[in-house]
Formats: C-alpha cells, sequence, structure tokens
C-alpha cells in the first residue's frame, strides 16, 4: 500500500526549512506519496521549487483559510483550528483521483513534527483506522491508547479527556478504502478546540475498532515538537543602514 502523507502548510520565516526536514525523512520511507497543502491563494514558487527539488512523488495543492477562522499573529495558537480546509482539500483531491482499486493508508503529518521512519511502516498495513502514542503532547510526556489484549480499551491523557478520541492528528493513521467509502466525512472547521481528530473519525471508527500498532502503543516513533518563532528584529535595524538581507536569498 501507499501512505499518502497530508501535510498542511503555511509561510512563515522558517517555512522552508521544516518542509525541507519533513521532505527528507520520506525520502527514507518507501512508497509515499506527499500531499503537500497550502494555506494560501495560490501555489507559491518556494513550496514548488521545493517539491520539484525533492525526488518525492507529491501533489501539490492549495486553499486559502478563510479569513474569519485565519489566526491572527496576536492569537494563541490554540484558538482556531489549524490546517482544517488544507486537510479537507486533499480528502476531496482523493476521492477525485484514487478509487477502491488503489491500495492505500493516509496519515495526516503536520510540517512541524519530528517523525521515526518506524512510524511509516507501522501505519502501512491497516485495516480501518491504525492508532500509537505521541511524544510531548497534551501536557504529558506522551499521550496514546491503552491497550489490553489487543484492543484499545482507554486512552492515557489529561486534557479534554471526555474527547470521543482523546489522541492528536499524529497518532492515527486511515485506510484509503475506507476514507473513500465515506464520502461525506471530514474534518470539522467549527470544531470545538480538541474535538478535530475527534470529528473525523467518529464517523469512521468505534474505539473498539481501533488497530494498535507501535508494540501495543508502546512506542514513541513520532513527537508533537513546534519549533520557536524565529525572532528576526535586527533586519529592521541593518535595513535602515541600507545594509538588510539580500531578499534573493531564499531562506
Ligand atoms: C495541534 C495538532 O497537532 C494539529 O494537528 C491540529 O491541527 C491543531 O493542534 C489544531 O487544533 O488545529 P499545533 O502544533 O498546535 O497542533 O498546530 P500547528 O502545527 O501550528 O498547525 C497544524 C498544521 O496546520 C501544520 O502543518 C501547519 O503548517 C498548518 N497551518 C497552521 C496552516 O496550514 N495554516 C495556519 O494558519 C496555521
Ligand atoms: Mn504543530
Amino acid at each position: 500500500p501507499v501512505i499518502y502523507v497530508v501535510t498542511p502548510t503555511y509561510a512563515r520565516p522558517h517555512q522552508r526549512a521544516e518542509l525541507t526536514r519533513l521532505s527528507q525523512t520520506l525520502l527514507l520511507v518507501p512508497d509515499v506519496h506527499w500531499i503537500l497543502v497550502e494555506d494560501s491563494a495560490e501555489r507559491t514558487t518556494l513550496v514548488a521549487d521545493l517539491l520539484a527539488q525533492s525526488k518525492l512523488q507529491y501533489t501539490h495543492l492549495h486553499v486559502q483559510t478563510p479569513l474569519a477562522m485565519k489566526m491572527k499573529d496576536s492569537d494563541p495558537n490554540w484558538l482556531k483550528p489549524r490546517g482544517v480546509e488544507q486537510r479537507n482539500k486533499a480528502l476531496h483531491w482523493l476521492h477525485e483521483n484514487r478509487s477502491s482499486r488503489d491500495h492505500g493508508v493516509v496519515y495526516f503529518a503536520d510540517d512541524d513534527n519530528t517523525y521515526s521512519i518506524k512510524i511509516f511502516e507501522e501505519m502501512r498495513y491497516t485495516q480501518k483506522v491504525s492508532v500509537w502514542p505521541v511524544g510531548l503532547v497534551g501536557g504529558l510526556r506522551y499521550e496514546g491508547p491503552l491497550v489490553t489484549g489487543g484492543k484499545v480499551v482507554g486512552f492515557h491523557t489529561a486534557w479534554k479527556t471526555h474527547r470521543p478520541f482523546p489522541m492528536d492528528m499524529a497518532g492515527f493513521a486511515v485506510s484509503l478504502s475506507l476514507l473513500l467509502s465515506h464520502p461525506n466525512t471530514q474534518f470539522d472547521p467549527n470544531a470545538e478546540r480538541g474535538f478535530l481528530e475527534s470529528s473525523l473519525l467518529g464517523s469512521l471508527v468505534t474505539v473498539g475498532e481501533l488497530e494498535p500498532k507501535a508494540n501495543n502503543c508502546t512506542k514513541i516513533w513520532v513527537w508533537h515538537t513546534r519549533t520557536e518563532k524565529p525572532k528576526l528584529k535586527q533586519e529592521d535595524l541593518l535595513e535602515k543602514q541600507r545594509k538588510g538581507s539580500d531578499p534573493k536569498i531564499v531562506v
């Protein structure tokens, strides 16, 4: 089966660094198809060039998050759901371009997390929805499913424990055929904070049907890392002295 890795991404000073790291992780994974979806009005050259040079199999999409849903720089990062329209756009692409004859699995991989290549082999053979723990998330060292007798019987979580599927986006993968057989299943842009993952999974599976991976959910092979916002305040200073950084140099 092909692993369809769906990544929402948006322009910011460290975007190229994030995408370089992720693309080079994916190079180590056989049979991946990267669906990169820009949160922008158009495909940007920065991303197009990066993909063209990546040696990966990829699809480059874009959709701008509606202004009412878009975060302002001053908003705390959790105020609005992020990457929702972009992931839904990728789902739409899969419905249009893949059929039940195509064997695959879909993984929603944000551009800032850290992925071991091991997690991709864990998810490759997914019947419906496979799950595993994610490191450094939910205010804990890790959050993840609790497994007894090979079945998910609950979740290790401390935050909004009443969530139907209290898991981070990086902690599950969905079989392509399951998604294709549910054409109306999408992420809910209006989902309450923390309920985005549940808004998709709720219409696809029950907790009892989840397939535990990563040695019965005891191995951490993906981390919810977040990149510190780069400080660029010296740019203004040099600019005033007409010695600003060369705009032709792409960072
Ligand atoms: C957590 C989860 O790990 C995300 O999967 C989930 O989408 C998010 O919460 C949420 O509740 O919406 P967090 O690290 O806080 O993630 O979110 P980001 O990594 O900042 O954003 C998730 C993805 O959306 C990233 O791939 C990012 O590049 C993209 N994004 C973010 C956009 O496409 N547009 C934006 O304006 C912001
Ligand atoms: Mn993130």
